[in-house]
């Protein structure tokens, strides 16, 4: 089942996992519009006809959702009958934390073992480096800071970018640093908009014509900077949200074999007697973290690239 906000990579690895188990001698079955499928009983067998063509495809063939329903017992007991109809004994759920959460506790309720892999446009599941998505979502944006540099250096503007991340600045500093943008606010780096203002002033003087600056929905700086940067340069500012659009697009060649890795270490997990963990890339391996690790751990970017967004912030 995928569950909470959709990311490129889920479809690859609705496809691996189904296609992996199957080896294993295993008999999938899909659950379709998440946690709140779950409730519904809309399971079915992962049949070839459903696996077919949807490597390619952003988003999540099965749907999603965020269900508050399931944080009451009665609910999840429903889910739990409707998994013992089908005979299903494990669950693998391609979500976020919000969605494992809600997994580890339907185990301490019925004993349904789940491994979770993380996907999430945010990157901001503690314990891993990657989550499924992030590389499409990086790409998605690299491509309309492209379009967005063509006009900004025909009218000589400044421009401001809104990335999403919620509250995870990875999005923002990973697009600033590859789309060589001047300014980058994150909620993670503390800002000074007059050390700002004196550095692009500096570089207007030595024939700087435009600007391009990146905020992270998480700083909710989004109209202040472009007011501000209007106001401090002297330039026509405009802002580009570029909201959900980012969410979406053919997963990149990353993300399909991110999600091939992910899929399997967790069918591996599972059928190895491993009980409620998050499959993880870290330092370069795949591995696996328990819910609770996840749970008690704060989510940090990592700190080079911080710093590197400390002279974009300052
Ligand atoms: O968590 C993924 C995300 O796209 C965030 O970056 C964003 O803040 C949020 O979901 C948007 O949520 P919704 O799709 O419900 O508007």
């Amino acid at each position: 089942m995928t569950s909470g906000g959709d990311a490129a990579g889920m479809n690859p690895a609705i496809k691996y996992a189904a296609t992996y188990a199957k080896k294993c001698g295993l008999s999938p079955y899909l659950v379709e519009w998440g946690l709140r499928g779950l409730i519904e009983g809309w399971v079915r067998e992962a049949t070839p006809d459903r696996l077919a063509g949807i490597i390619h495809r952003g988003g999540t063939v099965l749907g999603s959702s965020r269900s508050k329903r399931f944080y009451e017992y009665e609910f999840r007991k429903q889910a739990f009958e409707n998994l013992q109809h089908h005979g299903i004994t494990k669950l693998i759920v391609i979500g976020g934390d919000g969605s494992f959460s809600a997994l580890n506790q339907f185990y301490a309720d019925f004993e349904v073992p789940f491994a979770g892999i993380p996907a999430t446009i945010d990157n901001d599941i503690p314990g891993t480096d990657y989550c499924l998505g992030v590389d499409t979502a990086l790409n998605m944006i690299r491509q309309s800071v492209d379009s967005i540099r063509d006009t900004a250096s025909s009218f000589s503007r400044a421009f401001v970018i809104e990335t999403m991340g919620r509250h995870c600045g990875y999005l923002a500093i990973t697009s600033a640093l590859a789309n060589g943008a001047d300014v980058c606010l994150v909620p993670e780096v503390a800002y000074d908009l007059d050390s700002i203002a004196e550095r692009l002033r500096m570089q207007k003087k030595q024939g700087q014509k435009y600007v391009l600056g990146i905020v992270a929905e998480g700083t909710g700086m989004g109209d202040t900077l472009t007011r501000w940067m209007g106001e401090a340069l002297g330039m026509d500012a405009r802002l580009t949200v570029l909201g959900h659009v980012q969410r979406g697009g053919s997963p990149t060649v990353y993300d399909r074999v991110m999600a091939h890795n992910f899929a399997t270490a967790a069918i591996d997990g599972l059928l190895a007697g491993e009980r409620n963990k998050v499959v993880t890339f870290k330092d370069g391996h795949i591995g696996s973290s328990s819910i609770s690790e996840i749970a008690a751990a704060k989510h940090l970017v990592n700190p080079s690239l911080v710093k590197l967004c400390e002279e974009l912030s300052n």
